[in-house]
């Protein structure tokens, strides 16, 4: 069997469906509208400095940001589409683009980060999820607070048995490849061979705490009615992590 054709970076594919990704997105408004207002229920004192990182197109951050009014609101992402867009809604003092050196030396200390819409899961492999990690984790000030949502291995939609099996498995044998997906993303009419990386709660648990993350909360919400539940098997994964003061 031949390998699979190399994984295009999630900047070239971004670029290629910026034009599509509002449209997209509003067709799940139930559960990113539900993990807003978790987060703006989490922050009812409003933030000094607030960042939006993975920003994509930037209409989300700005809509909550209006909600949580930070002094203070940045946006980030790698792909130069997706940071034009931002840069064109005017709304962020400053948007970078993470692919610059050095992209956060202008970036005052943080203390509400966003990290939403598995933008964890765009990032291939664990080394390179935990060095992200660690990377926000060095922006944040002490008591500042991440919040963060990536998809789920063990979601129960996938199939009841099908989640059960890999609940068995990653408690019996951990391996965080199984997460990795492969798949071919149809953008105008042209096929981009992606990847995607769904998580298990453990591996969440482990990479959060590797940074140097406290865990204050850990939810699904439903990827279609959006319901906030206690049971991680139920929807995306949702955390609020902190850094200790
Ligand atoms: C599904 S979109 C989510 C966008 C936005 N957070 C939202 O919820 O609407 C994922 C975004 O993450 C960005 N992204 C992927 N890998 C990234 C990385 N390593 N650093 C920053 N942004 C990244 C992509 O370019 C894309 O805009």
């Amino acid at each position: 069997m031949s390998d699979p054709e190399p994984a295009v970076d999630a900047a070239t594919i971004y670029d290629a469906f910026a034009d599509k990704y509002r449209a997209y997105s509003e067709t799940k408004s139930a559960y990113i509208g539900a993990v807003d207002d978790l987060i703006a229920g989490q922050l009812k004192t409003p933030p000094s400095v607030m960042l939006d990182y993975g920003s994509g197109d930037g209409v989300r951050g700005i809509e909550l940001a209006k909600q949580v009014a930070p002094v203070r609101f940045f946006q980030a992402d790698i792909s130069d589409e997706m940071v034009a867009r931002c840069k064109e809604l005017g709304h962020a003092e400053q948007v970078f683009s993470v692919n610059t050196p050095d992209w956060a030396a202008d970036l005052p200390d943080v203390d509400a980060l966003v990290c939403l819409w598995n933008v964890l899961g765009h990032v291939p492999g664990t080394d390179a999820r935990r060095n992200l990690l660690a990377e926000l984790f060095s922006l944040m000030r002490p008591g500042g607070k991440l919040f963060i949502d990536v998809n789920n291995r063990h979601y129960v939609g996938y199939g009841r048995w099908t989640s059960l099996g890999r609940r068995i498995i990653d408690a019996i044998k951990p391996n965080y490849t199984r997460g990795d997906i492969r798949f071919d993303w149809n953008i105008d009419g042209v096929d981009y061979p992606a990847s995607g990386h769904f998580f298990t709660p453990a591996e969440m648990v482990d990479l959060l705490k590797s940074a140097g993350f406290k865990i204050e909360k850990a939810q699904s919400v439903h990827y279609t009615t959006g319901d906030v539940s206690n049971d991680l098997t139920e929807g995306q994964l949702f955390y609020v992590a902190s850094k200790p003061a």
